[in-house]
């Protein structure tokens, strides 16, 4: 949560589901501390799938579920790669209990090798796997997209490390920098209209030009 004071709470709060498998979801995810959209982000990302009508979209880093099961809800049919058996087994149990399971793909593969299998055109895609990984993700996925089609991308405000430049959490100086370097890119590159946002651990959306 990167906004300061009350606000990050009401944010948070407001955008809580009632849903009890996507609460069940996020014990899990505590409990394992495993790295999942904060909620403010899976409603967005629902969102954006309904304003842009996404049939096709592509996820790196499935983690257990969570936004692939916001991608689903938001009616595009999911494509997304983890590397994690226990993660992606988990995935695949709640995504059939969700009754998505027809609406997604889930691949225990990694991101590389799995982006550059798949044929374009996609209308969204959305990146939340290794931060290493960002910037050469970012490219294949720009590749895969239609004109028009969506860029999404988590943890670019890296927990207001990005601001502040003091490390924090799982963020060091190194992540810092690479998340610094990535924003300006993202908001630079020619083939994407960008926007970084406040939204959860800060969201950059862009259209595909
Ligand atoms: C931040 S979590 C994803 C959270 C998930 N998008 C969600 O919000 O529900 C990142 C995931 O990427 C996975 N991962 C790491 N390296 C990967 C790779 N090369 N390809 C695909 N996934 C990878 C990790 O195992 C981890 O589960």
């Amino acid at each position: 949560m990167i906004l300061h004071g009350a606000v990050g709470p009401y944010v948070h709060g407001l955008n809580e589901d009632q849903d009890p498998l996507l609460a069940e979801m996020y014990d899990h995810a505590d409990e394992e501390k495993i790295p999942v959209v904060e909620p403010p982000t899976g409603r967005m990302l629902e969102v954006l799938c309904r304003v842009t009508r996404a049939h096709r979209a592509v996820e790196v880093g499935t983690a257990i579920g969570v936004s692939t099961l916001r991608l689903a809800r938001g009616g595009a049919h999911v494509t997304s790669f983890e590397v994690d058996e226990l993660r992606h087994e988990a995935a695949v149990g709640y995504l059939s209990r969700a009754g998505l399971a027809d609406r997604v793909d889930l691949r225990l593969q990694g991101a590389d090798e799995g982006l550059a299998s798949l044929e374009p055109p996609f209308d969204l895609a959305f990146i939340d796997g290794p931060k290493q990984g960002y910037a050469s993700h970012i490219e294949a996925a720009i590749a895969l997209l239609r004109p028009g089609g969506l860029l999404v991308v988590d943890n670019v405000l890296m927990s207001g490390t990005v601001a502040t430049g003091i490390p924090a959490g799982p963020w060091n100086r190194e992540n810092i920098e690479r998340g610094r370097l990535l924003n300006e890119q993202l908001v630079a590159n020619k083939r994407l209209l960008a926007a970084i946002t406040p939204i959860g651990d800060g969201l950059a959306i862009a259209a595909r030009l």
